[in-house]
């Protein structure tokens, strides 16, 4: 299987990208969850992900806390998506699985460090600044990096927490900008391809349908989700974004893009965090991205209902 480790500030939408890595152990082997700050405070993610844990049967899947804040601004948090404890929807017990003593900036450096050049992918789902971080302190682990597979930035959907910028990239836009120039293979979710994940009622149901602990839950975490969306953008049903990731990982075929210069805004005040794509290659600038911009939906729901009926 291929090692990862996600780093994640659960959110729903992180919720079930963790469990559909978790329920994948023949390709996926999930060597850590580092959490940030983000949309909740690190307290909140670092429970939330022990929660997402023991939710999959596996408590011994170890979970690392990391940056309680951005690199260089006040944190942005977003309990206006994911409710008061970033994981509203399902009423899940609190979590006695262990917290890591370790950093987890020092876990992403030591474990980058100690497997073979090529073998350790990075899966972000929150803001970079673990990512950032680990690259600042410790250079030497980015050529040892496989790839970075991460959910964020948008383009032609613009933006979802300001006209022009996507939360995970606004909230710490300096941490954006060093994995972006960082030279790592990277492959990017935006809302372009996210937006197009869209849990309608037949899919909802069909989460609900497993029967199984993890399915109601899973069904009740994108109930919540879609309660605010349809409000606000009166769409389908909710995206579900940071899946996009592990998606990708168990199915690349389902999704495709292109491989082009990504730029992150972090002047401007006005266009704070903006993913300064070039899609129609306007400029001479190297492509640093797999920027994604479509998937098949049907599979996508199709793979991510049949995983989850394993856990
Ligand atoms: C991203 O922001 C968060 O609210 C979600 O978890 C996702 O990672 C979408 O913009
Ligand atoms: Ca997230």
């Amino acid at each position: 299987p291929r090692k990862i480790i996600i780093d994640t500030d659960p959110g729903q939408d992180d919720a079930v990208a963790i469990l559909l890595a978790l329920s994948s152990p023949d390709e996926l082997e999930v060597l850590g969850i580092t959490c940030v700050a983000g949309n909740v405070p690190l307290p909140l993610t670092t429970r939330n992900a022990r929660i997402v844990c023991e939710l999959a049967g596996m408590p011994e899947t170890r979970v690392f806390a990391g940056c309680d804040r951005p690199l260089g601004r006040d944190l942005v948090t977003a309990e206006h998506v994911h409710g008061k404890t970033g994981l509203d929807g399902p009423t899940l017990p609190e979590p006695t699985m262990p917290l890591q003593d370790q950093h987890a900036v020092d876990f992403i450096i030591d474990t980058l460090r100690a497997h073979p050049e090529g073998s350790v992918t990075l899966c972000p789902l929150g803001p970079l600044t673990n990512i950032a971080t680990a690259l600042q302190r410790a250079p030497d682990i980015a050529p040892r990096i496989a790839e970075i597979v991460l959910m964020g930035g948008a383009y032609f959907e613009v933006g979802n927490i300001t006209p022009t910028a996507e939360f995970n990239i606004y909230v710490d836009p300096e941490a954006a900008e060093i994995v972006f120039r960082s030279g790592v293979p990277l492959v990017v979710m935006p809302l372009d391809v996210t937006h197009k994940t869209l849990v309608t009622k037949t899919r909802n149901e069909a989460f609900r349908a497993l029967g199984t602990r993890v399915g109601i839950a899973v069904a009740q975490m994108t109930d919540f989700f879609e309660r605010f969306d349809l409000q606000k953008y009166g769409s389908e049903g909710a995206p579900l974004h940071d899946p996009c990731v592990t998606a990708y990982l168990l199915a690349p075929h389902l999704f495709s893009g292109r491989h082009i210069n990504v730029e992150i805004e972090t002047q401007s005040a006005l266009c704070r965090g903006m993913t300064v794509a070039d899609w129609w290659r306007v400029t001479d600038r190297k492509a640093n991205a797999l920027f994604i911009g479509d998937l098949d939906a049907d599979h996508f729901f199709k793979l991510l209902t049949e995983r989850l009926a394993r856990l």
